[in-house]
């Protein structure tokens, strides 16, 4: 008995833009990003495409699987740092548009963790009040926060969006069996992303490069290994489950060499590791929500399984999740 999802949906952007497209923007190679990365092709969103569009269809097929009406909802979050609006919030246009009036709205800015922090977030409401229903998102279209004249961030990241509905079920041995969720707000400096520079002269910053996001590859690549294996570790400890119990991992989609990293330390059987960063790059909040949703409509997740999903993003943010489906 516990927290958990009734449905899931996802919606990718239409055009794809693959490495051999990179080759005409920056100085790469289809083979130094499939190399480095994994990555052979990401989505880039466009007309009738933002964040707020893309996260409201995602939404819309997660309400459908779950036969929950919009305005069942009492809680609608999206993980996100690309909303067109810094305000309202990205929350409050998908509210909007799917008609969800009885719910209280709010985006999280947790980088690629957001979906994961808001998975958090619901199982405490719905612990709290098991009437509680709750729509997590994560959506970005990271290539409008994207220099395409930096060719060590413009090959990485791309746009989707991927939702869940979460609810209370007396299943026995069904929900969320815990999470490990963890901050580290001294390292932002190795990948992050400016406002608009500021009009109040007094709270100009100095070398402010604007809107797009600035990134230290190497060191993130070191912290997102070992912040992904600790907080795995650290769930497990509190959980007393181990890599034995899990049926499926699900993790943040950042690059192959980090996934390939992380599994190898915790011996995390290949075949059990959802992968799909080659189609889609890394779309921050949205990987784990858009990879949940291609496994469970290919029916890849039982009653009961136990699924492991794992996250690291700018902040740095990072953390585990377990639920046994
Ligand atoms: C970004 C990343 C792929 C770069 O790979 P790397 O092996 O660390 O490469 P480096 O940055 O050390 O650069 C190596 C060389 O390749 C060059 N290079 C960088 N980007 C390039 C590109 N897109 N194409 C071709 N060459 C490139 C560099 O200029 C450098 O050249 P030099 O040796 O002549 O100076 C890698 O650091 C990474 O995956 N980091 C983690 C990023 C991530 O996942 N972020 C999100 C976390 S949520």
């Amino acid at each position: 008995m516990g927290t958990v999802i009734l449905g899931t949906g996802s919606c990718l952007p239409r055009k794809a833009l693959t490495n051999f497209d990179l080759e005409k923007i920056v100085d790469t190679s289809d083979e130094w990003i499939r190399t480095r990365t994994g990555i052979e092709s990401r989505r880039i969103g466009g007309k009738g495409e933002k964040t707020y569009q893309i996260a409201t269809a995602a939404a819309r097929q997660a309400l459908d699987m779950a036969g929950v009406a919009p305005e069942e909802i009492d809680l609608l979050i999206v993980g996100t740092i690309s909303s067109h609006m810094l305000m309202p919030s990205c929350a409050c246009f998908v509210q909007k548009e799917i008609g969800a009036v009885n719910a209280f709205a709010y985006d999280v800015n947790a980088a690629c963790s957001g979906f994961l922090y808001g998975i958090d977030i619901a199982d405490k409401q719905i612990r709290a009040d098991h009437d509680f229903k709750v729509l997590v998102i994560g959506a970005e279209t990271l290539s409008s926060r994207l220099n395409w004249r930096d060719r060590n961030t413009c090959i990485v990241f791309g746009d989707g969006a991927g939702a869940a509905v979460l609810g209370h079920s007396d299943d026995d041995g069904r929900g969320v069996i815990g999470t490990n969720h963890c901050s580290d707000g001294r390292l932002w400096q190795l990948l992050y992303m400016h406002n608009a520079p500021s009009t109040n002269p007094d709270l100009l910053v100095a070398d402010n490069p604007g809107v797009h996001i600035v990134m230290e590859g190497r060191e993130v690549f070191k912290y997102a290994v070992k912040a992904m294996e600790d907080s795995i570790v650290g769930l497990f400890g509190k959980t007393g489950l181990t890599m034995a119990d899990v049926d499926l991992i699900i993790p943040h989609q950042a690059n192959m060499r980090i996934l390939k990293k992380v599994a190898e330390r915790l011996e995390m059987p290949e075949e059990k590791v959802v992968l799909n960063v080659m189609n889609y790059g890394n779309t921050s909040a949205a990987t784990i929500p858009i990879a949940l949703d291609e496994t469970n409509r290919a029916a890849m997740l039982r009653p009961g399984d136990t699924v492991l999903f794992c996250t690291f993003g700018g902040g740095f943010t990072w953390g585990a999740t377990l639920i046994s489906w």
